[in-house]
């Protein structure tokens, strides 16, 4: 415990894979293709040497269901709507790598209202 430092991460990705059964109103991100977001997303924070400062990782509904594939980004609690597996590189390296959220895929593009706050990984 004396080593790690809290919080662990920079940013922290959540990538909605719920499932629901077929013909929910609702619908779902599994059936919308979160599990090759996920993928995309681990496979370049772990290519572009983003580890262990930023991780991306599951979640389950973060209820934005009908804008899904929903993710997150913490701590600026910026979320997308509508990612797709062609998305994830763009988002990596504007808002992972270097603070600048994409705003054609957010939900809401006023939160935070003064994105020149968001510090590019690293905090330099
Ligand atoms: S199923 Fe993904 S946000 Fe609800």
């Amino acid at each position: 415990m004396a080593n790690i430092k809290y919080p662990p991460y920079e940013r922290h990705v959540f990538i909605c894979l719920n499932e629901r059964p077929a013909g929910n109103p609702r619908g779902d991100c599994k059936s919308k293709g979160a599990e090759k977001v996920l993928e995309r997303f681990k496979k370049l924070v772990d290519e572009k040497g983003l580890k262990p400062r930023i991780r991306a990782q599951k979640s389950g509904c973060l209820d934005t269901c009908e804008l899904g594939v929903s993710v997150v980004v913490y701590p600026e609690a910026v979320w997308y709507a509508k990612v797709t597996e062609a998305d994830v590189d763009e988002i990596v390296e504007s808002h992972l790598m270097r603070g600048v959220p994409v705003e054609r895929l957010r939900m809401h593009p006023s939160i935070p209202r003064d994105s020149s706050k968001i510090l590019p990984a690293g905090g330099a």
